[in-house]
């Protein structure tokens, strides 16, 4: 077996890869961490108009490269097995890059119809008026009527891996296939599944987009979000879409999210196992009417889901609990471990219950049509203390059980 050397980082792999990926000990002062580098400009060459030079390497401004956002696109790259990554200030600013990068107007995307609800709004709201891009939302996990939106100037498929927040699960080979044979690209928002757990190039994808805000970062405390593929396309979307429109990470917020990505694998593990048990024992729970998680066998991608995902099925449980509006209400704000605040992906476990507007909810399966979805994002709390906190909140709103 070769001996692997972190100094040579072709030579790291999986989770060495995610502990030294894009860490550069700081020549000054001998720091083993990159520091944060908060400068927002770097000296310029000798000559400045080297800088317009094919392949320049230097940093220039932080707009456009800095030393943190460099390290973590590194690490990030590699990790999804991509060739290039571009990181951003935010999951929706890497997002709206990539579409927009791709779309011209009079071209045509298929979008999932559960995607998360700002990129419905950016398909809905503002794509249609500003750019004229023409949208059809499909179910995604039906192939056929994927096939049957196709039309001659489509040039993008879009999806997430497992959907928020009903958690449906793509089957991205089949929809590359699909885009491919259309002359179409395909997107894939893995915010919900990042590596280890899925690399969606691996499956025919051409770029793959997380908001780093999630599990990436795992902490609560950052924004971020990257864009990762081919380095052609991916710098494309850094020229086209961040150069101009900005949208740049902060180098504080790519550092800390090097921090938190160290452990990314190890955290995904534990969110997974709890997610996993959870899920079983709301299952099993006769005062919820309804609970999707891909690794129930019950759900209606579950071998898409064990074809496609490694180590777990991913942190996120949504179920549906009856009763009115107000036990519901009471059941949420009974919880005294679990937060009731949107977001995913971190150390603490989050809960965030919606009854949803009739139109984003109309794929939805009919229980949470009816009862509204609660998203639970799992944490790294003991599970004990979790299912104890669910059991004596869902007591208070409806008995025992
Ligand atoms: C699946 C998914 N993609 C993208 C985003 C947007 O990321 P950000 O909040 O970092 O802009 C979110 C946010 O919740 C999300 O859940």
């Amino acid at each position: 077996m070769t001996r692997p050397d972190k100094h040579d980082f072709d030579t790291l792999t999986g989770n060495s890869w995610s502990v030294h990926g894009g860490n550069h000990a700081d020549e000054t002062t001998g720091a083993i961490r990159t520091p944060i580098v908060m400068a927002n400009s770097y000296r310029l060459p000798e000559d400045p108009s080297d800088i317009d030079a094919p392949g320049y390497q230097g940093l220039v401004y932080t707009r456009e490269h800095g030393a943190n956002q460099r390290g973590l696109e590194e690490k990030l790259a590699k990790l999804d097995h991509g060739e290039a990554a571009a990181v951003f200030g935010t999951g929706m600013a890497a997002l709206h890059a990539a579409f927009f990068t791709i779309l011209n107007p009079g071209d045509h995307a298929i979008v999932s119809n559960v995607v998360y609800m700002r990129v419905a709004g950016l398909f809905t709201d503002v794509f249609p008026a500003k750019l004229g891009i023409e949208v059809d939302f499909v179910d995604i996990t039906d192939l056929d009527a994927v096939r049957a939106a196709v039309r001659p100037n489509t040039r993008l498929v879009h999806t997430e891996v497992i959907a928020n927040p009903d958690l449906r699960v793509a089957d991205v080979p089949a929809l590359a296939t699909i885009a491919h044979d259309a002359g179409a690209l395909l997107t894939i928002d893995s915010t919900f599944t990042p590596p280890p757990m899925m690399r969606p190039l691996d499956h025919g994808a051409d770029l793959v987009i997380h908001s780093l805000t999630k599990y990436y970062n795992g902490h609560g405390d950052a924004m971020g979000g990257v864009v990762i593929g081919k380095r052609d396309l991916v710098e494309q979307t850094r020229t086209g879409a961040m150069w101009h429109a900005g949208g740049a990470i902060s180098p504080f917020n790519a550092w800390l999210i090097m921090r938190g990505s160290t452990t990314l694998p190890l955290r995904l593990q534990r969110q997974c196992e709890n997610a996993q048990a959870i899920a079983e024992f709301l299952e099993s729970d006769s005062r919820v009417v309804h609970v999707s998680y891909p690794g129930l066998p019950s759900h209606d991608q579950h071998d898409a889901a064990v074809a496609q995902l490694l180590g777990g099925f991913g942190g996120v449980v949504a179920f549906a609990i009856g009763g009115a509006h107000g036990d519901r209400l009471r059941f949420v704000n009974d919880l005294r471990v679990i937060t009731s605040a949107v977001s995913l992906g971190h150390d603490e476990t989050l809960i965030a219950y919606e009854e949803y507007p009739e139109g984003p909810a109309a794929a939805f399966a009919q229980p949470f049509r009816e009862h509204g979805l609660v998203r639970l994002a799992i944490g790294l709390e003991s599970n004990d203390d979790l299912i104890a906190d669910l059991d004596a909140a869902l007591t208070t709103a409806y008995g025992p059980r």
